[in-house]
């Protein structure tokens, strides 16, 4: 084992920076040279790379976004696709690859290591934080605490209009994001993918909260994969709903940023972890984090598990929420 290649793949994460940072340093400190390899996948189907020392990585920890760049590649999901990004580590001596992405990026290596042989482990990076076997990924935080400030913005000119405000959160098939920051934000309704929306139900209990004289309300919307979709359900809620409202979409103002210090602790943990694995022989694994302890999760059971919702925060949702 000479040489390992570090990439960052699918959304970006805040905390990412920080990961690449712990990996390269543990790995220089084991003797092993390190190369990145630039843009996910597709930078190594096209050989995009270059090399990782200590200058490299020099003042990152605090910085959103990956200097490794990220993309989605459809390509790597074509057997061509992955043939060429195994002649990239084959031609450039690179023996093992940590990949740091989320449940699409566990997706792909778990295809790419039973087509060809070689060495991968992953890190769990996305703000969606819907990849099983770990309790964070790395970006969720800071994701939670941008969407956090959203709210407790939105709550001073709710309350000054007397509004109804719907905010939209992103999470994709999942609504982790959605609800942490609605519980943290004491805002009176959270919806859920996980949970069917009934829109007569929530009508009903938006007229009682008007009723009860709430000075403004605040609905936390997961997108749900359907980035936009407040604005339907705004829609609908005004026909039945007799209170003012807007919608506010936060988007990808949820995936930059400086990571906040838990982000920061758990991508240094899980990078040292993730060359610790490539040396101990746990390749075919992702490292993650279990009620504090490190843990080693296939790939295939990162994607095909469903991560539940945390159960002590669903069951203390309706009791907050209203
Ligand atoms: O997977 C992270 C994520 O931010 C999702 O929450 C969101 O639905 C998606 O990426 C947006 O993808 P893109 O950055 O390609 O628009």
């Amino acid at each position: 084992m000479k040489r390992v290649g570090i990439l960052t793949s699918g959304g970006d994460a805040p905390g990412m920076n920080a990961c690449i940072r712990a990996a390269v340093r543990t790995a220089l400190d084991n003797g092993l040279e390190v190369t990145g390899i630039r843009r996910g996948f597709s930078g190594l189907i096209n050989g995009e790379l270059c090399r990782l020392d200590r200058r490299a990585i020099r003042n990152i920890v605090h910085r959103g976004g990956t200097i490794l760049e990220t993309t989605r590649s459809p390509e790597f999901e074509t057997q061509e696709g992955m043939a060429r990004a195994y002649q990239t580590l084959d031609r450039s001596g690179i023996d093992a690859l940590v990949l740091i992405g989320g449940e699409g990026t566990f997706r792909g290596a778990g295809v790419f290591e039973e087509e060809f042989d070689i060495t991968l482990v992953g890190v769990p990076g996305t703000i969606d934080n819907d990849v099983y076997g770990t309790d964070y990924c790395i970006g969720f935080d800071t994701a939670i605490n941008c969407a956090l400030g959203a709210i407790d913005r939105i709550r001073d000119t709710a309350s000054s209009h007397e509004r109804l405000f719907f905010l939209e959160v992103m999470g994709h098939h999942s609504g982790f994001l959605a609800l942490e920051s609605g519980i943290a934000g004491g805002v009176e309704e959270i919806l859920i993918p996980e949970y069917p929306l009934n829109i007569d139900d929530l009508s009903t209990r938006l007229q009682e909260y008007l009723k009860a004289g709430k000075s403004g309300t605040i609905v936390v919307v997961a997108e749900g994969n359907r980035p936009g979709i407040s604005y339907q359900i705004a829609s609908a809620v005004k026909k039945k709903v007799d209170m003012e409202s807007r919608v506010c979409v936060l988007g990808h103002l949820q995936r930059g940023g400086s990571p906040t210090a838990r982000d920061r602790i758990l991508a240094s943990t899980l990078g040292v972890a993730a060359i610790q694995a490539v040396l101990e022989g746990r390749e075919g694994n992702m490292v993650g984090e279990v009620k504090g302890d490190l843990s080693y999760t296939c790939f295939k059971d990162t994607w095909q598990k469903k991560k539940p919702l945390p159960a002590g925060l669903t069951s203390i949702l309706r009791l907050l929420s209203e």
